[in-house]
């Protein structure tokens, strides 16, 4: 077995394999530029880990892993499957050798310590610890792999970023183990939260992304299963970079950053411009179409790409981000989920035109040098409200048997952060130090150091 302790933090680089990664076969190198994945079924699939009951299928599974994987069982006890995702199974385990290397990811370990006398931090650890390990299947790309552990290791002191202990490799099968952190599933919790309690999610989760971003790192795949949250501690990590990228990889210019100048004599000489002067109407095609397809990484998961990422934007940015956790937000506030459920990005696009209206899907298009043409007649031009969605997605727009509501202040403050996050054109979207600087955030500890008072007063 191949070992590097990523633990060691002061190593260099990663030294995963014994062999070149990149001389491994790389048979779905194009598999980035096209991952769709449907929220429901992605989201169904994540099993809670319970350390009581496992299921004899789980059972079998680890005991294969283990006789495959040799030596793993002599580092650490496997407990229980915790997630099987589109790329990869993740298994619960408790961490033997814990005592044999330094463990300064161990956030909660440190917080132990802190309390405790001068001696007894000398000693080792007693209680168990548990890691994550994430088998990632045999059939990824070397290079998809070797992108995710070292994004993960460029990110080892992110706070709210979930780190990458350490990562092994036997034969063909590669596990990352990552500190295994209590979450809760979205499912039990999104439907009943608080605006109080969203401030302190998006706390937590904004957090995290300023890091990323920080780094130029473009995470791509924000949503609830991977963003791990702990609603009784407020704390979450976010995890799963296996779709992340440097921001201005395979980048090429989009419309999006010329100028308007430019970009509008770009549209005004377009082949599309061109079919419309020569007499063709607005759904004409050019009969010889010399123009190659547009292509653009568009990976991520359905329902939570951003119109960019739709449109297949070839300059994407960090800002992709914020439009998914803006799908999140949009996702409590009406207390649905999947919010969007589309069978492919057309349709998608069309999801989100239902809200925004035809306008706004018209230049948000041309920003990037796509037309958007509809004859679906019922989306409307200017498009609905937010707060008009949410209300009737919470049945108070009224009816003949209740009158109609309003949004209280706190909901109609986190619509005004909603809008900052679902803003159709990524160059004026929030980004994720601005966000926490917003005041629906700044308020994230206000009811809880309100409740602290209430405490103190009645002790007084
Ligand atoms: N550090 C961790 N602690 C606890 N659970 C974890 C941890 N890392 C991952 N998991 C669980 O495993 C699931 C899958 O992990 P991850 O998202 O990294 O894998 P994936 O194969 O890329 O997933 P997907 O394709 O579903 O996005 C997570 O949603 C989570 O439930
Ligand atoms: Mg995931």
């Amino acid at each position: 077995m191949a070992k590097a302790r990523v633990g060691l933090r002061h190593a260099e680089h990663i030294d995963v394999h014994e062999d070149d990664i990149q001389d491994m076969q790389d048979d779905e190198a194009q598999e980035t530029l096209d991952e769709s994945m449907d929220p429901l079924e992605e989201s169904g699939r994540t099993v809670d880990s319970s350390d009581e009951e496992v299921e004899d299928a789980v059972q079998e599974d680890m005991a294969r892993f283990e006789e495959t994987f040799v030596g793993i069982n002599k580092r650490f006890r496997l407990i229980n499957r915790i997630g099987e995702g589109t790329f990869s199974t993740v298994y619960k385990a408790e961490d033997l050798e814990y005592n044999k290397y330094s463990n300064d990811w161990d956030i909660d370990e440190r917080e132990n310590r802190k309390w405790s006398s001068p001696a007894h931090r000398r000693r080792p650890s007693r209680r168990p610890h548990y890691v994550a390990i994430k088998k990632i299947y045999v059939t990824s790309s070397p290079i998809r792999i070797f992108n995710e552990l070292e994004l993960l290791y460029d990110l080892r002191d992110s706070d709210s970023v979930c780190p990458l202990i350490t990562a092994f490799r036997h034969l063909d099968q590669v596990v990352a183990v990552l500190p295994y952190f209590q979450h809760h599933d979205f499912r039990d919790y999104y439907r009943d939260m608080k605006i109080s309690e969203m401030r302190l999610y998006f706390k937590s989760l904004f957090t995290a992304l300023r890091s990323v971003h920080a780094k130029g790192i473009i995470h791509r795949d924000v949503k609830p299963t991977n963003f791990l949250y702990n609603p009784a501690q407020s704390r979450g990590v976010l995890v799963d970079f296996g779709l992340a990228e440097r921001e201005g990889t395979d980048s090429q210019n989009c419309a999006c950053h010329m100028s308007d100048e430019d970009r509008r004599y770009r549209i005004n000489n377009s082949v599309h411009a061109q079919t419309q002067s020569s007499g063709h109407n607005a759904s004409s095609y050019p009969k010889n179409d010399t123009r190659n397809s547009r292509r653009a990484n568009r990976a991520g998961t359905r329902g939570f790409r951003a119109p960019e990422v739709l449109l297949k934007c070839t300059q994407q940015t960090c800002s992709i981000d914020i439009w998914s956790v803006g799908v999140i937000l949009l996702t409590m506030l009406s207390r649905r989920f999947p919010f969007f459920h589309s069978a492919d990005d057309i349709d998608a696009f069309l999801e989100i035109t239902t809200i925004f209206g035809r306008k706004k899907m018209r230049e948000t298009s041309l920003l990037h040098g796509q037309i958007f043409e509809t004859n679906v007649p019922s989306y409307s031009e200017g498009g609905h409200s937010l707060e008009k969605i949410i209300l009737w997605c919470t049945g108070r727009t009224g009816d003949k048997t209740q009158p109609k509501k309003e949004l209280d202040d706190d909901e109609k403050e986190a619509v005004q952060f909603l809008y900052r996050l679902l803003e159709c054109n990524p160059a004026k979207r929030i980004t994720a130090d601005e966000a926490l600087r917003h005041p629906f955030l700044t308020k994230a500890y206000e009811d809880s150091e309100a409740d602290e008072d209430m405490v103190d007063l009645v002790e007084a």
